[in-house]
Parts: structure tokens; sequence; C-alpha cells
């Protein structure tokens, strides 16, 4: 097992990367804030399937938190992810200072589009700008191929195809499923900062998407699936920001009947100090 090059600027990034390149290699990033887990490490397996040398970005990058404590209470497990990224067999770990990234003087921002508007746009004001430009700074600095997104965070990986698109960046965007724990929980690096009664209390919205997976196979209604959703969601969470059906490609919600393939139910959930978000295709298969 070989160690990962550890590259600690865009300057370092962007020369190994063209080595690579140029001698006709293809390349895959992984964008990540580290606090690596199994959620994680698929979609290093997936980037691996899409090239031959797979790089991982872990930056956690200041601009894309509204909230100062959430910045400060970010989990931080360098050595943890550098040792699991030898492991998964990460060729190269992208890991700059937040020096590196924001150097005085600093001041370009991507405004995404409608897409950014809604739910987490809401809740998080200026959250999908950090997460649009520091994944532009991310995909020049290493240029990859490809770069692998989880459809855990569905919305910001609508976000980001239509920024990428719409800039011309000549990189593939693949999306990979969401993996859980046994209970159904989603694994999320936040998961850390659980309490046991938290923990326990947060399966509840994996029952919650179950449950509007089956009333959407029943009568498609947008009010019913959502109110199927939250009767298992409500009585669990301290509180809930949102429990919406949305359509996939607009993240607007449907009035009336919605098509369970081409929607989806997203959730963002309070527990115990702990921002939570998942969701679920509404054919139950993703
Ligand atoms: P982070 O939360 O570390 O997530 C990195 C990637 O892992 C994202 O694409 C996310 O969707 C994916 N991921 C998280 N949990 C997952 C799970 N349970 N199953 C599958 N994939 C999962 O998302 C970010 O970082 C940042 O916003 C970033 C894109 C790196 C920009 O800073």
């Amino acid at each position: 097992m070989t160690t990962p090059h550890i590259l600690t600027g865009p300057d370092l990034a962007q020369s190994w990367s063209l080595i690579r390149r140029r001698a006709g290699e293809r390349i895959s990033l992984v964008p990540t804030m580290g606090a690596l887990h199994a959620g994680h490490l698929s979609l290093i397996d997936a980037a691996r399937r899409h090239s031959d040398r797979v790089m991982v970005s872990i930056f956690v990058n200041p601009t894309q938190f509204n909230r100062r404590d959430d910045f400060d209470a970010y989990p931080r497990t360098v050595d943890d992810d550098i040792e699991l990224c030898r492991n998964a067999g990460v060729d190269a770990i992208y890991l700059p200072t937040v020096e590196a990234m924001y150097p005085t003087g600093f001041a370009t921002t991507i405004e995404p589009g409608p897409i950014a508007q809604h739910w987490e746009g809401t809740h998080r004001p200026g959250h999908f700008a950090g997460v649009a430009t520091v994944v532009v700074k991310l995909l020049l600095a290493c240029a990859p191929d490809v770069a692998v997104f989880g459809r855990k965070d569905l919305q910001q990986l609508a976000v980001i195809s239509r920024t990428i698109t719409d800039l011309n960046i000549a990189t593939a965007i693949v999306g990979a499923p969401t993996i859980r724990e046994a209970d159904g929980l989603a694994m999320s690096s936040r998961n850390r900062r659980l309490s046991p009664d938290a923990r326990s209390r947060a399966t509840a919205i994996h029952r919650g998407l179950l449950a509007a997976v089956t009333s959407a196979a029943r009568s498609g209604d947008v009010d019913q699936i959502e109110r199927a959703a939250l009767a298992d969601i409500e009585p669990a969470a301290d509180s809930i920001e949102y429990v919406a059906v949305i359509d996939r490609a607009t993240f607007v919600r449907p009035t009336g009947v919605c098509a369970p393939d081409s929607c989806a139910l997203i959730v963002a959930a309070w527990f115990d100090g702990v921002r939570l978000i998942d969701n679920m295709t509404l054919d139950g298969l993703d």
C-alpha cells in the first residue's frame, strides 16, 4: 500500500495532476471536508472505477458554513483520514490550508441560480455560493476528468452539476448512492456529534423516508406523502426545517400528484443540536 501524495496548495495539485494527465492517465476527484466514513469510501470506490488515479480533497470550507459554531464544531480527523485514504489506495490528497484557498484579497464568489434558492438555500443563507465557489476552485486545482459526489446531498449535487455545466468546466460529474448504517441512518460526519439518545431518535428519518415511498406507491398525493413522513419524523426530532416532496430536476415542490421516479422526499431536522439531512427518491430505488 503506497502512501498518498499530500498536496498542500493549488500549484502542487495542478502540477501533480498535469504530470499524470500528460502520461495519458485519467484522474478522478472526490471532494470532502474530511472526518471520512464509509459513505466517502464508497465515493472513492466509484472514482476508481472511472479513472487510473484517485485524488481526494480534504478541506473544511469556512465559506459554506452559515453558522460559526457549526464550523468550529465540525469534526477534524486528518490523521485518521490520511490512513483511510492510504488503505483505500488513494493516489493523492489535496489538503490545502485556509490561507492557500482564500489568500488575503480573495474577492470572487460564484452565485448559483434558482436551484440554490430553495430548502438548504433558504435555511443556510450563502451556503451554496460557498459550496459552488470551493468546488470550482477544487476542480481547477485538481483538473480531474471525473468528480464524484454523493446523492446524500441531493440539492448540492444538482447545484454543482448546473454550475459545472454553466461554466464549461471539462469535468464529468458522477452521483453516487447514499450509504446507510444498519438501522437506516445515512452516514454523515455530523453523526459523530449525536448523543446516544439523539442517535437512536434519528433513525426516524429513514422510517419517514420509507413511509413516504409507501404512500407514493399508493396515491402519489404530495400532501399525503409528506404527512406520512412527518408521522415518523415529527415525534422524534427536536425541530424540523423541512420535510418536502420536490421535483429532482428543479427542486420545486409539485402541487397535487407527483411522479415517484422523478420526485424525492427531502428532510432537514435537528436532533440535540445536530442538523441532519437526508432524502430518498419516491420510487424507493435511490
Ligand atoms: P462532505 O460532507 O465531507 O461530503 C463529501 C461527499 O461525500 C459529498 O459528495 C457527500 O454527498 C458525500 N457523502 C456524505 N455522506 C454520504 C453517504 N452517507 N453516502 C454517500 N455519500 C455521502 O459535501 C461536502 O463535504 C462539501 O460540501 C464539499 C462538496 C466537499 C464542498 O466543500
